[in-house]
């Protein structure tokens, strides 16, 4: 279902507006390694802002569990978003409480107040009515704006809550991005489409996989979730990673999928889990006893590629391999300058995945970077998310 979005709200010049975005960016030493999902929200922001709106914007970072933790504060994206969108970006000590109620109060139409990390409030992530009433009540906020994508699968008070607190929710334009890419992959794709799921784990992407099948027309499995797989076939997978309890699971799905699961053919193995540790390039039913697959082989990286450039939509999620490590980042690559060639529309989502595109400058070359991970997934696999379900239908 289609949602409004910003471009719905008729005269936003003065209206005070709380924007939910996800700006959990990584961190190094208080610096931000990549400001991706930052620069994703600015279409919103800058649209906003120039249309007179007085904004308060939410995040969380990070994962704190003890009240506030001064390497996850917002500050150093309030430094960044200042330079990025210009005008009047202010940082809030907090994001509810007296002093953010006065920095609200002094905003001006097109100034920007970042709100201090949601999350060092436990009521954030128990969605509880009385911190989003106080959200909404300190930043004196009658419309609600989530661009938060990446953010989306979660119920929690500022990504739901305020929305009952508000006269209007409606989402932003990465939102809206997010929304109608996905869409596609989940509803409406364009044949042929071929999804490509990787990672570690089966048990991440069963509801994805049950989703998909029906709808695509190849699921080309690579990572460590292959092994699962290629146990559920009989083949003997050495110390690679294997989820034991999910064999019989993987065996059902791929009687399921039939021919349509293509599994990788050969794979690159070591003596170890180490970048310097002995390797070898073998067909996936030989494997010395105690060796590991680390990567797909060259074999299946052709077909995988092959399978991938002519589709009219590929979705992909996963890497092929530990390609955090270069002897086996070669089909997590590989994946990423296919889609990138591929004349259709491309889709990544997911950390590991974004990362190799980014890495490789590819970014520009697919047709959407989702900046949500478990969200994306989520969405794929058929669940309602909750930041979306409250914003108002188109
Ligand atoms: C993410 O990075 O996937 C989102 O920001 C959600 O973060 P969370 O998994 O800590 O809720």
């Amino acid at each position: 279902m289609a949602k409004r979005t910003v471009r719905d709200l008729p005269d936003l010049k003065g209206t005070r507006v709380f924007v939910r975005a996800d700006f959990n960016v990584p961190l190094e030493d208080g610096r931000i390694t990549d400001d991706t999902r930052i620069r994703a929200t600015l279409p919103t922001l800058d649209y906003l802002v120039k249309a007179g709106a007085r904004l308060a914007v939410a995040s969380h970072l990070g994962r704190p569990k003890k009240g506030p933790e001064p390497a996850l504060s917002l500050k150093p994206v309030a430094a960044q978003l200042q330079d990025l969108l210009g005008g009047s970006v202010a940082m809030a000590p907090d994001c509810v409480g007296p002093e953010v109620r006065k920095m609200a109060e002094d905003l001006r139409d097109g100034d920007v107040l970042i709100l201090e990390n949601v999350r060092f409030h436990k009521e954030e992530e128990e969605n509880d009515p009385r911190f989003a009433a106080r959200l909404v009540a300190d930043t004196m906020a009658t419309v609600f704006v989530n661009d938060a994508f990446g953010t989306a699968h979660r119920a929690h008070a500022s990504t739901e809550g305020v929305s009952h607190h508000v006269q209007r929710s409606v989402a932003g334009f990465l939102m809206e991005k997010e929304l109608r890419y996905l869409g596609m992959a989940r509803d409406a794709p364009d044949h042929p489409y071929v999804a490509v799921l990787g990672g570690a784990k089966v048990s991440d992407k069963i509801e994805v996989i049950e989703h998909l099948l029906p709808k695509v027309d190849a699921l080309l499995v690579g990572g460590g979730m292959a092994y699962t797989f290629l146990r559920a076939e009989g083949l003997v997978t050495g110390k690679s990673l294997v989820e034991e309890d999910k064999v019989e699971l993987a065996r059902r799905l791929l009687e399921k999928a039939g021919p349509k699961l293509r599994l990788p053919m050969d794979h690159v193995v070591a003596a170890a889990f180490k970048e310097d540790a002995e390797r070898r390039t073998l067909p996936v039913d030989q494997i010395p006893n105690d060796w590991m697959g680390l990567d797909i082989g060259p074999t299946t990286i052709s077909a995988y590629a092959d399978q991938v450039r002519p589709a009219k939509l590929v979705f992909w999620n996963g890497p092929m391999g530990v390609f955090e490590m270069k002897p086996f980042a070669e089909g997590t690559l590989a994946m990423a300058r296919a889609l990138a060639e591929s004349g259709g529309t491309s889709i990544v989502g997911g950390g590991d995945s974004v990362a190799a595109v980014t890495r490789m400058g590819l970014a520009d070359k697919i047709d959407h970077v989702s900046t949500g991970g478990g969200a994306s997934l989520e969405f794929l696999g058929g669940a309602e998310l909750p930041g979306v379900a409250c914003l108002e239908d188109a």
